[in-house]
């Protein structure tokens, strides 16, 4: 990883780029997107703060856990004065997120469960496959295929 060395106070794109290991494309996407923002030299080139190292480490961090972008732009926009997350402020939010991230383990795990049950099936019926229709109720009760197989039961008035 590249040191850059004290005394400078602003980054180029390619400096941000070594020292943070995010993509010029990245960092370009985050500062199209709000997250990062940059100065322009009278040449037209971005010039980065150093503080924004540890924004792109924040940004990449919440992203890692699969927090959505839009997201953690709500809560770099809640700091006081745009300052860059401190180690307080990470610890705030990581803690928050942790029950987003708990429910959503929760649910991509109900989902693996169920796919079990759509492997050779293919109905993908809005009636009967948990999968199509993940917040149907009766996905609490029965998978998919075995609910089709009692509809199917009872149309057939076995
Ligand atoms: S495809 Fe999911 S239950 Fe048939």
């Amino acid at each position: 990883m590249h040191r850059i060395p004290e005394k400078i106070h602003e980054l180029t794109v390619g400096q941000l780029s070594a020292r943070s290991g995010a993509a010029v494309s990245a960092l370009h996407f985050y500062e199209s997107k709000g997250l990062i923002r940059s100065r322009r030299t009278p040449g037209n080139q971005r010039r980065y703060t150093r503080d924004t190292l540890r924004r792109v480490a924040f940004i990449r961090a919440a992203q890692r856990v699969g927090i959505p972008l839009a997201t953690i732009r709500e809560a770099l926009a809640e700091l006081p004065e745009e300052r860059t997350p401190t180690r307080d402020d990470w610890a705030r939010l990581s803690e928050a997120w942790r029950s987003e991230l708990d429910e959503r383990i929760r649910q991509l795990n109900r989902l693996r469960d169920h796919l079990t049950d759509c492997i050779g099936c293919g109905c993908l019926s809005l009636e009967g496959c948990v999968l199509s229709n993940p917040d149907d109720v009766f996905g609490e009760r029965l998978t998919g295929s075995r609910l089709m197989t009692e509809s199917r039961k009872k149309g057939s008035g076995d």
